[in-house]
């Protein structure tokens, strides 16, 4: 490898010891991208039942990716176990410790329908927003200029900056998943992994949504996985699909990659 491959931040990271890092890279259409997620093999079983036979699957840092599939093809057992939340019985996931930067990574996490908030809860939607924008280590500081800006960036997102002086509780439960949504943006992840986020938004919403995941991906260098049904509004957003099917010489109603 020489210098003239290296660019911007890129060159940043490979500055550095790479193993060090954790980092794995690899050349891709001329330039360096890493994966975020790389998942090999993965077997995975409810009780004695295959749910998931040899699935592997990547996601670079830069692209939008979607996951698509029946309902009950083991889509949402997929993210859970790419994120360790469920344990394969085979295979290996690996998520990068860094992001393009050589730092920590940081994902943002949106389970399918997010379990509703109690009817009592007393914050204001912009507070719980904003409460997005404190990392551990800053939770006793005053919240910036930038991070207001980011705040209200997210919850225009969304479509609901109007609504910001709402309580959560007066909300009805789209609103609820829109301003989750919100309060994720407003972390800024590297890694969004998404479970059907935009169930009970419109289409306009809808593709307001997938812009900005779009332009997340492709001018801030996010990676984005979105497990989706909709495949029609969400063509000219995705840069790649990756879908579950069902094996068919299977006893079991399981399930593996198209491909
Ligand atoms: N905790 C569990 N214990 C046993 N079986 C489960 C469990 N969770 C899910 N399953 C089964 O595993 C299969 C995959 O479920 P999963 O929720 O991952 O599918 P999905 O593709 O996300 O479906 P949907 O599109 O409806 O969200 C289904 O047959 C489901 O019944
Ligand atoms: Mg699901």
């Amino acid at each position: 490898m020489t210098d003239e491959f290296f660019f911007g931040k890129l060159f940043i990271v490979l500055n550095r010891n790479l193993s060090d890092l954790g980092i794995e890279l690899f050349l891709y259409k001329g330039g360096y991208f890493l994966n975020y997620i790389k998942v090999e093999n993965l077997t995975f079983y409810y009780d004695e039942e295959p749910v998931l036979e040899d699935v592997s699957y990547h996601v670079e840092d830069g692209e939008f990716v979607i996951l698509t599939g029946e309902n009950g093809a083991a889509k949402s057992t997929l993210i859970r176990a790419t994120l360790g939340l469920l344990k394969p019985a085979k295979g290996q996931v690996t998520i990068s410790k860094k992001n393009v930067d050589g730092k920590k990574i940081s994902i943002g996490y949106i389970p399918q329908q997010i379990s509703s908030f109690n009817v009592g809860f007393p914050s204001t939607v912009y507070e719980l927003v904003s409460s997005g924008r404190y990392p551990r280590d800053r939770w006793f500081k005053k919240l910036t200029e930038k991070d207001h800006e980011h705040v209200k960036k997210a919850l225009e997102a969304v479509n609901m900056w109007d609504m910001r002086q709402k309580r959560i509780g007066e909300l009805s439960g789209g609103q609820k998943q829109r301003i989750s949504l919100a309060r994720v943006f407003a972390t800024d992840p590297d890694l969004f992994i998404l479970d059907e986020p935009t169930n009970g938004m419109d289409e306009q919403s809808r593709k307001n949504f997938y812009r900005l995941l779009r332009h997340s991906a492709h001018k801030h260098n996010k990676a984005v996985l979105m497990i989706t049904h909709d495949h029609e509004d969400i063509k000219e957003y995705a840069d790649r699909q990756i879908r579950l099917v069902r094996k068919e010489d299977s006893q079991w109603r399981c399930f593996h990659m198209s491909s």
